[in-house]
């Protein structure tokens, strides 16, 4: 047995974060997270005096709503940060297109189609993703769509259930078997994308604002449910983000020029900020934080 000594390995998202004493063969447990937390890591070669390799093992995520705007930004910061990544949608052609660009950023990559208003397709989606990678670590639901938006007077039973079929139907169905997978492995991160109008209403835009309180409705009454089991449930709720829903939502340039002038940085946000708290939520940094709803939105809820 060769004398223990420390050996600092400083990782990103899909790889061990440890300093710690170890000795050649030891296999040991670097961090108690719920991602990592049951990670065995397996020193391979050390070198006394000098960084040692470690076998890594890469983090699992599944993105619904993967193929545009800020699902697609998620992916791409989880495939740079090396984690084996699934993304799903119901476009096949993009799907392909977007597992070759985060191949080419070094990640294992697939593509699953998936509606998440059909529960056989997300139940496939994450059966999928397990036979493929073996587990399941992170989930990030981003999966939405901004309806009909109009006033009140102007909805139906349609435009409601053109809207909640995805965004909150999509959100209980993908939780539903997400959790059957990490509460099985007791561990995992939950990220589900909500909105500023998931916290405050919206006029003109009153069935999104619902779905969206929908969203953080099961993002907290989830987190009570599985808390203590090393599973953790999140949102994000995004300000006014640069992406097609945007676009789409606002109709005109004008619209959205009045839109952002009323966020207090007086801008959009990127896909990739949204990404980056997304993240930060699904690492082990984020290990004490549970039924929570970040808001990233240029300080638009603080007003
Ligand atoms: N952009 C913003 O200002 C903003 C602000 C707050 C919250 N959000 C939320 O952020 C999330 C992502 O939206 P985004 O801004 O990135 O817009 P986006 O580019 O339109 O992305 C939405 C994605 O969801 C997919 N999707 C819609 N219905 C689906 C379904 N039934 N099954 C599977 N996938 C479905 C869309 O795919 P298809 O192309 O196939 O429809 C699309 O890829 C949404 O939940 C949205 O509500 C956005």
């Amino acid at each position: 047995m060769l004398a223990a000594f420390k050996i600092p390995v400083e990782v990103g998202f899909g790889r061990a974060r440890l300093v710690s004493d170890v000795s050649q063969g030891d296999i040991f447990q670097p961090y108690k997270s719920p991602i990592m937390e049951s990670t065995k890591i397996t020193l391979t070669t050390y070198y006394q005096n000098s960084m040692t390799t470690i076998a890594e093992t890469p983090a699992v995520v599944l993105i619904t709503g993967a193929l545009s705007g800020i699902g697609r930004a998620t992916a791409i910061a989880f495939a740079k940060d090396g984690a084996h990544t699934v993304v799903s949608g119901r476009r096949d052609e993009e799907g392909q297109k977007l597992v070759a660009e985060l191949r080419k950023l070094g990640a294992e990559a697939e593509y699953i189609r998936a509606d998440v208003r059909q529960e056989k397709d997300v139940q496939n989606l994450v059966d999928q993703t397990v036979a493929r990678f073996g587990r399941l670590d992170v989930a990030v639901n981003t999966a939405g769509t901004e309806g009909k938006p109009g006033p009140v007077t102007e909805q139906t039973a349609e435009s409601y259930a053109a809207t909640f079929d995805t965004n909150v139907l999509g959100t209980l169905l993908s939780l539903k078997h997400e959790l059957r997978v990490m509460l099985a492995q007791k561990r995992g991160s939950i990220i589900n994308v909500s909105s500023t109008f998931g916290r405050a209403g919206g006029a003109g835009a009153s069935v999104y604002v619902a779905s969206k309180h929908a969203v953080e409705g099961f993002t907290k009454a989830a987190a009570l449910e599985v808390a203590g089991t090393g599973v953790r449930v999140n949102a994000v709720a995004p300000g006014a983000t640069e992406t097609g829903m945007l676009n789409r939502f606002t109709g005109n340039a004008a619209n959205k020029a009045a839109l952002t002038s009323g966020v207090p940085v007086k801008r959009a946000g990127e896909p990739d900020e949204i990404a980056q708290a997304i993240l930060f939520l699904a690492s082990d940094k984020a290990s004490y934080i549970t039924g929570a709803s970040l808001a990233v939105d240029g300080g638009k809820l603080a007003g």
